[in-house]
């Protein structure tokens, strides 16, 4: 009897979870980005896209940096369609996906960016169930974003729930990093950020990097830090850059490669009740009240 008590509880329990709405599904939503230009954002979310695949995530790319050399050109992906083809009602978000490497999937909506500051309602609307579709089909979002802290910018960041900064040792990127996460601390009401410390000589170096802007962050703002770790200079990356490749796919036994593995590791042992973000749709509706 007790037997079938319990085939019937778990019929229940399979029926309940096949009721369960998309929006049940959590999707981690990370921002990568860092204020200044040129500092490796669009590299390291490439491929900290491969490595969390490679550990057998379901990793989505969306590329939200409208700069010149955004993820498609950093790739070589031609793609015919984006966000904004999707923001128009042509097409579908699961339309416009382009395949990446390590099975990779990549939104192409850098010229859909600027658009999404001036979305109507309905587009609005479009755009949050276009994104909660995608939900179960995905465990990680990655996004790229653009240069600088526009609103764009940090309303991507806000958005995603999980920002990394990226710095690298130059003046200008530890002010600029700052900058933004001062932004985010106190206009947008973000109180937790990573750190990677991009083209560094040692591990060492990374760390000193850390320290110089945990020390600026402690002593002016409520924000707490935690270090992912860093990437060193290296020219195998360099080298996949000109082959239109990412480093993980191209010198897999890099360093930068290593270390690229090394961070989506901590990434992924993160426990999900740590996880800020909610889902697809709650990242959606975030993004279209930048109005
Ligand atoms: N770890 C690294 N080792 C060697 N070179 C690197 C490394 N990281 C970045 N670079 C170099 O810096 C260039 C710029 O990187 P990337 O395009 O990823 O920066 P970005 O922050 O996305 O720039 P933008 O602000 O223009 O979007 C790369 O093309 C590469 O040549
Ligand atoms: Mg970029």
């Amino acid at each position: 009897m007790d037997c079938l008590n319990n085939v019937s509880t778990l019929r229940e329990n399979i029926m309940n979870a096949a009721q369960l709405p998309v929006a049940e599904h959590k999707v981690r939503c990370i921002a990568i980005t860092g204020g200044k230009g040129g500092v490796g954002k669009t590299n390291i979310s490439i491929n900290l896209a491969t490595s969390l695949s490679k550990l057998n995530k379901r990793v989505m790319l969306l590329d939200a940096d409208f700069g010149l050399a955004n993820v498609d050109v950093v790739l070589g992906l031609n793609p015919e369609k984006n966000l904004l083809h999707v923001l128009e009602n042509q097409c579908s978000l699961k339309d416009i996906l382009v395949d990446g490497p390590d099975n990779i999937k990549i939104v192409p909506a850098s010229s859909g960016v600027k658009r999404m500051a001036n979305l109507n309602s309905l587009e609005q609307s479009g755009l949050i169930s276009a994104f909660s579709e995608l939900g179960d089909d995905l465990d990680i979002m990655l996004i790229d974003t653009a240069a600088g802290i526009s609103d764009s910018v940090v309303h991507f960041a806000r958005a995603a729930g999980e920002v990394i900064v990226v710095v690298c040792d130059e003046p200008a990127s530890i002010a600029d990093a700052y900058a933004l996460i001062k932004v985010l601390s106190k206009d947008y009401s973000v109180h937790k950020v990573n750190i990677i410390s991009n083209q560094v000589e040692s591990k060492a170096h990374g760390e000193m990097l850390f320290n110089q802007i945990l020390k600026v962050i402690n002593k002016y703002l409520d924000v707490s830090v935690n270090y992912l770790g860093s990437i060193p200079e290296d020219s195998y990356l360099k080298k996949a850059v000109k082959r239109q490749l990412a480093v993980t796919t191209a010198y897999p036994r890099s360093r930068s490669a290593q270390a690229f593995k090394d961070i989506a590791k901590k990434i992924n042992s993160k426990k999900s009740e740590e996880n800020s973000s909610g889902n697809l749709e709650f990242f959606a509706e975030q993004l279209v009240q930048l109005n």
